[in-house]
């Protein structure tokens, strides 16, 4: 019987360090798009995906993601003596009613998979969802990233991992897989590495911040030595996971900005403020003016 996808593990833990001098005190996490941190992005995103319980996998300065998930007495009280309803609609639409969040500290920068492994006693025996806040996804009409993957879940009941094609040059970037087609929506992964060289990569195809994992991937975890950059990683654990069950390759629907640097952050920053019913007019204009100023 296939189980119902219920938590996501947000690891948090990391020290933002392309940010600085932002990311100094703040979570890299809480730098916002338009009107909201990254990470409510994240959570927004698991959540129309069906699943009620947010891990968080945190360190020390990361306080600011604990207050932003609790309420905040003082500021609701504010707002309804000021009847304004609207922003205390924000305020509380922040962690919707039935949706919980537990915090479990990774003690050591030791990597994402040592990161996963943290949330083990937490997530317990059942399958559950990685989400990477700062690729920023927008999955369009077809709905959001992680909803495509629960429904291939739903339909092979497997481990699904989000990729999508990269540059070849870029490859150092990521976790890269090896597919059977590399040109099909879904694919059987048949093996995975970390950050290869272009010359040493299997495709270029390259997971995203997107996983969709059997618990089966914790016990593997508990034995995976440090692997890219000295760091235990959850690619090798996943390629590990090959030679027991299959995993298949999900290339979603939508765009992805990595707001994990400076460039994608700025592109998601624009294409969110196009968006946005509150600015977007005002925007454009704006924008029109400043890339033609001629025609002004
Ligand atoms: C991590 C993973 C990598 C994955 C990437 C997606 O790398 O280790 O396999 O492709 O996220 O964003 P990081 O960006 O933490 O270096």
């Amino acid at each position: 019987m296939k189980k119902t996808i219920r938590k996501a593990v947000f690891p948090v833990a990391g020290m933002g360090t392309r940010f600085l001098p932002a990311t100094k005190a703040n979570p890299k996490e809480m730098l916002p798009i338009v009107d909201k941190p990254l990470i409510q992005y994240a959570v927004e995103e698991a959540i129309a995906a069906g699943i009620t319980q947010m891990v968080f996998v945190t360190s020390s300065a990361k306080r600011a993601i604990e207050d932003h998930f609790d309420s905040n007495f003082e500021m609701e009280t504010l707002l309804e003596s000021k009847g304004r309803k609207d922003l205390l609609d924000i305020v509380r639409g922040v962690l919707p009613r039935g949706v919980s969040c537990a915090y479990v500290r990774q003690p050591e920068a030791l990597g994402l998979g040592h990161a996963v492994l943290c949330a083990r006693e937490v997530v317990g025996d059942e399958p559950f969802a990685v989400i990477l806040a700062d690729d920023l996804i927008d999955g369009g009409d077809e709905g959001s990233c992680l909803q495509q993957m629960v429904d291939r879940y739903q339909e092979h009941g497997c481990s699904v991992l989000g990729v999508e094609h990269v540059p070849i040059e870029e490859t150092r970037r990521y976790g890269i897989v090896k597919t059977d087609t590399p040109e099909g929506r879904e694919t059987r992964v048949l093996g995975i590495v970390e950050k290869p060289a272009p010359a040493d990569a299997p495709s270029d195809l390259a997971v995203v911040g997107r996983y969709l994992l059997t618990p089966r991937v914790f016990e593997l975890l508990a034995t995976t030595g440090r692997g890219a950059g000295g760091e235990i990683q959850l690619t090798d654990a996943i390629a590990r996971l090959l030679d027991e069950e299959s995993v298949l390759a999900y290339r979603f629907h939508g765009r992805r900005y990595d707001c994990g640097n400076k460039q994608g952050f700025l592109e998601a920053t624009v294409e969110y403020g196009l968006k946005h019913p509150e600015v977007r007019t005002d925007f454009l204009k704006y924008l029109r003016r400043f890339c033609q100023p001629e025609l002004f």
